[in-house]
């Protein structure tokens, strides 16, 4: 039978009360021994399953947490997620990913499911700091919230971020020492503030060095940074950036396809910097040099944080990590003779 049969099914074929039966699940030690064995036999008999996702919204003590990622197709949520997962294993927790999608609409009806759903609590990436009511909503009702790769502008919650200005820094001073005078920043949309932090270090460092022009993207995806390598490509050679920095690595790849598929050299022509350094970066045509981030380790520090606060029952003190940054140089900002 399986799945379909109740614990009605199990008490009617041991001759027990639904009681006994919920005692044998959850307090074994209460039942007699015969009791207790008639009941396990009826449970093997009818391949009872027990609905445990029931029980735990009963008692309130679901041992899940979630992730909300902006975007689970790019393998820097896909490093922290694996980080998250190795740290709440070590707690018996289980891990829900759930995907914005960049989307805010997304977000608010993966919260309202997870909200429903009784999870312990939250690992996320807002899609955008002006639009976050329904995760105030979530922790006014009393769901402890821990904001992944977003900084400490939530003074009321942990959160866990990379010095992202700094990281921006690191890009410009490499592109500068490497003799690029004319440059491109391409990356968007400008609402969230990663991007936001990387533009901010990377103009700043840059200062009157070198000339700046920035190429607004709708997404961090490898699409964007194709259409955005051809609105490059199209600007005249004497106006053309020597160098592009990007706000992740999804975008210098689509940079770096969409630049050697208009016929221009990379790093001859164009230079490139990503920021994230996944495990792509190093395996490109032209192995990309990129800002890392420590990506386990924002997933497993995350949950550590999440997984204090549940268990303080209120004896928390909320933290905020920031790690810093470190730039990989590889061949696609090697010197050009
Ligand atoms: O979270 C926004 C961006 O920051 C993501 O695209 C990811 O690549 C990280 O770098």
């Amino acid at each position: 039978m399986g799945a379909t049969t109740g614990i009605k099914d199990v008490a009617r074929l041991a001759g027990v009360s639904v009681g006994t039966v919920s005692n044998v699940l959850n307090h074994p030690e209460r039942v007699a021994e015969a009791t207790r064995l008639r009941v396990r036999q009826a449970i093997a008999e009818l391949g009872f399953v027990r609905n445990d996702s029931a029980r735990q919204l009963r008692a309130g003590n679901s041992r899940q947490i979630a992730i909300v990622v902006l975007d689970v197709t790019n393998p820097f949520f896909t490093d922290v997620v694996r980080g998250a997962e190795m740290a709440a294993e070590d707690h018996g927790v289980l891990v829900v990913v759930c995907n914005s999608s960049e989307s805010v609409d997304r977000e608010r009806r993966h919260l309202d499911v997870l909200e429903e759903q009784r999870v312990r609590g939250v690992l996320i990436t807002p899609v955008d700091d002006a639009h976050t009511s329904r995760l105030e909503l979530l922790i006014a009702r009393g769901t402890p919230v821990v904001l992944v790769d977003r900084g400490s502008g939530w003074p009321s919650r942990c959160s866990v971020a990379v010095d992202d200005v700094f990281g921006g820094r690191l890009a410009a001073e490499h592109l500068i020492a490497r003799g690029h005078r004319r440059v491109a920043f391409v990356g968007g949309p400008m609402s969230i503030q990663q991007v936001i932090d990387r533009h901010r270090g990377f103009s700043a460092a840059l200062g009157k060095t070198a000339r700046l022009i920035t190429v607004d993207t709708p997404n961090l995806t490898v699409t964007s940074g194709r259409v955005a390598a051809g609105q490059l490509a199209e600007l005249p050679a004497q106006q053309r950036p020597t160098a592009v920095f990007c706000a992740n690595d999804l975008l210098a790849l689509g940079v770096l396809q969409g630049l050697t598929h208009r016929g221009l050299r990379v790093p001859e022509d164009v230079a490139i910097v990503g920021y994230d350094d996944i495990e792509f970066a190093a395996a490109a045509a032209v192995p990309l040099s990129s800002v890392r981030q420590p990506r386990e380790q924002l997933g497993r520090t995350a949950t550590e944080l999440l997984l204090d606060e549940i268990q303080a029952n209120g004896d928390h003190q909320h933290r905020h990590v920031l790690f810093q940054p470190e730039l990989v140089v590889r061949a696609s900002t090697e010197k050009v003779p």
